[in-house]
C-alpha cells in the first residue's frame, strides 16, 4: 500500500519544517531515529561518515532545521563539520550529540566554536525535533478528530466503497501536508464521488481539520491510479533490484529535494503544467524505487545512489528525459522504464573519481583525468550489464550517452543514424541539466537559448524537435 500512513500518530505539523541532519556513526543510534515516529513527519537527513556529512552540507539546498553531530566521530574531525555547517548554513544551530557517559567540553567552550549545546544520549528524534522546531509548527489534531473518533475502524483499515472503481482511506492519513500523488474524492450523501483535490496538489492541514470535523472518515481514490502507480513501482522494482532494504542514506527528504532545482528551472521557463506534473511524477516513482528498496546486492549502483551530487545529477536528467521521451512517444512502460534507469544511472562510470571528473567539466581535468572521462561510458554500461535485473538496453544507452550526431562525442565517435534514440535523450536532458547548474552561478547564460543553437548539430532531428516543443513550445 503505497499510501502514507505515518501520520497516525498523534503530532502533526502546521506547516512542514525542515529536517535536521544527523550526523553519527552510532548504527544502534540511528536505527532507533529511522524507527521513531517522528521520522514519518519530518524526515531526518542522517550520514554515518564526516565525510559524507561534508558534502551534504555543501551540497544540500534546503535549509537544516539543526545540525547534530556525534563529537566522536573518527573519519573527520568534528570541527571540520562544525565549520562546514557554518559556513553553508550559517545561523543553523549546532548540538554536539554525546553518546551516553561521554562529556567531552562544557557547553562554554562549545559556545566559544559556534554550538548550540550538547545533548545527552539516551535521546529520542522526537526530543530531537524539539529542540530545533519551533512549538508553533507542531499540531495535535486529537481535538478535530475527536468528534468522529467512536466510529472510526483501527488504522489501515480499508472499507468497501459501494463503487468498486474506488478505494476509502482514513482521513487521518492525510495530515501530514505532504503532496499528494492522486486525485482525491469525497463520497456524498447522494453516493456519487466529488474531486476534492488534483494529484500533484497538497492538502492543508486546515482543510483536512475542516472536513474531519463534519465528520468525514475516509477520501476515497481511484483505483486505477492506484494500481497503475503500484505498477509502475513494481514494475521498476523488478527490473533492477535483487535484493532490497533500505538503505539509511537514502530517506525521503533528500529524494524530494532532488530535482527541486530542475523543476524550479522548468516553471520559470514556462514549461506547460501538464508537462511538470508529469515530470514531478515520474521522480516521485523513480523516488519510491529507491525508498522503498534496498538499491541492491550490487555495490557500485547502491554507492552511486547514496552520493548526493551523483544522485540529484542523474534524478535532475531524469526529469528532463522524461519530457522529452513523452514528447517523443516512448510511452510504454518498458521505455519509461529504461529511460528512468539509464538517466538516473547514466554517470555510474564516474563514481569514485576526482570533483573535476563528477561534474564532468573538461576545462578542470588535467590530461590523465580526461582519459577516465572519455572512457566512463565504457565503464558505466559495464557495471550495469553485470546487474542481471537491469534491461541490457540500459548499457547500451549508458555506452552511447555521451556520442553526438556530427560526430564530436565519445567515446567512440559515432554518427548520424547508429546512436540509440533512446542514448540521444539521455545525452541531451544531461547536457541541459548542466546548462541549468552551470546557470546558477553565472545568471548571464541562458541555458535554453544555449542549448538551441547546439541541439541540431549535436543531435537528430526529431531531438530537436523535442526540445523546441518541450522548452521553447515551439511544435514543428
Ligand atoms: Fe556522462
Ligand atoms: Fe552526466
Amino acid at each position: 500500500m503505497a499510501i502514507d500512513t505515518s501520520a497516525a500518530s498523534t503530532i502533526m505539523l502546521k506547516k512542514k519544517p525542515n529536517s535536521p541532519l544527523i550526523v553519527d556513526p552510532d548504527s544502534k543510534f540511528i536505527d532507533s531515529i529511522w524507527n521513531d515516529r517522528m521520522t514519518g513527519l519530518i524526515p531526518p537527513v542522517v550520514s554515518m561518515t564526516g565525510m559524507e556529512a561534508l558534502k551534504i552540507l555543501a551540497q544540500f539546498k534546503q535549509p537544516f532545521s539543526g545540525v547534530f553531530i556525534n563529537p566522536l566521530l573518527t573519519d573527520q574531525n568534528p570541527i571540520a563539520i562544525v565549520k562546514a555547517s557554518h559556513h553553508y548554513h550559517a545561523g543553523v544551530p549546532i548540538y554536539f550529540l554525546n553518546d551516553a557517559g561521554y562529556d567531552g567540553l562544557s557547553n562554554g567552550e562549545l559556545e566559544k566554536i559556534g554550538i548550540q549545546k550538547k545533548v545527552q544520549k539516551p535521546i529520542t528524534y522526537e526530543e530531537m525535533i524539539k529542540l530545533v522546531t519551533p512549538a508553533v509548527m507542531i499540531f495535535d489534531p486529537k481535538a478535530a478528530i475527536q468528534a468522529v473518533e467512536k466510529d472510526q475502524e483501527p488504522v489501515d483499515t480499508e472499507v468497501v466503497a459501494e463503487d468498486s472503481q474506488f478505494f476509502s482511506v482514513r482521513s487521518e492519513n492525510f495530515f501530514s501536508g505532504k503532496t499528494i500523488f492522486f486525485d482525491v474524492y469525497i463520497k456524498m450523501a447522494s453516493g456519487k464521488y466529488l474531486k476534492l483535490l488534483k494529484a500533484g496538489d497538497a492538502f492543508s492541514i486546515e482543510r483536512i481539520t475542516s472536513y474531519v470535523k463534519k465528520g468525514v472518515t475516509h477520501f476515497y481514490l481511484k483505483k486505477t491510479t492506484q494500481e497503475h502507480y503500484l505498477n509502475y513501482c513494481d514494475k521498476l522494482v523488478g527490473a533492477i533490484v535483487q535484493s532490497a532494504k533500505i538503505s539509511t542514506e537514502i530517506k525521503v527528504a533528500q529524494t524530494f529535494h532532488h530535482g527541486e532545482e530542475t523543476l524550479s528551472f522548468l516553471k520559470n521557463a514556462g514549461v506547460n503544467k501538464s508537462s511538470i506534473d508529469y515530470a514531478q511524477g515520474f521522480i516521485t516513482n523513480l523516488g519510491h524505487l529507491v525508498l522503498q528498496t534496498e538499491f541492491t546486492n550490487n555495490q557500485v549502483i547502491g554507492k552511486f545512489i547514496k552520493d548526493m551530487g551523483s544522485y540529484e545529477h542523474g534524478v535532475g536528467t531524469a526529469m528532463i528525459a522524461c519530457l522529452v521521451s513523452h514528447y517523443l512517444g516512448f510511452s510504454n512502460e518498458k521505455a519509461v522504464h529504461v529511460i528512468g534507469i539509464a538517466s538516473l544511472l547514466h554517470d555510474i562510470g564516474l563514481l569514485n573519481h576526482s570533483d573535476a571528473i563528477r561534474i564532468e567539466d573538461e576545462a578542470q581535468m588535467n590530461p590523465q583525468e580526461k582519459l577516465i572521462y572519455y572512457n566512463h561510458p565504457i565503464t558505466g554500461a559495464k557495471i550495469v550489464s553485470e546487474c542481471a535485473h537491469i534491461d541490457p538496453v540500459v548499457a547500451q544507452i549508458i555506452q552511447q550517452h555521451h556520442e553526438r550526431v556530427n560526430r564530436t562525442g565519445f567515446p567512440k565517435k559515432l554518427g548520424r543514424g547508429v546512436i540509440l534514440q533512446m542514448a540521444e535523450v539521455v545525452g541531451m536532458s544531461d547536457e541541459l541539466f548542466k546548462l541549468i547548474h552551470r546557470a546558477k552561478s553565472n545568471p548571464a547564460l541562458n541555458p535554453l537559448a544555449e542549448m538551441e543553437n547546439s541541439v541540431d548539430y549535436l543531435f537528430s532531428k526529431p531531438i530537436g524537435a523535442a526540445f523546441r516543443a518541450v522548452f521553447l513550445g515551439k511544435k514543428e
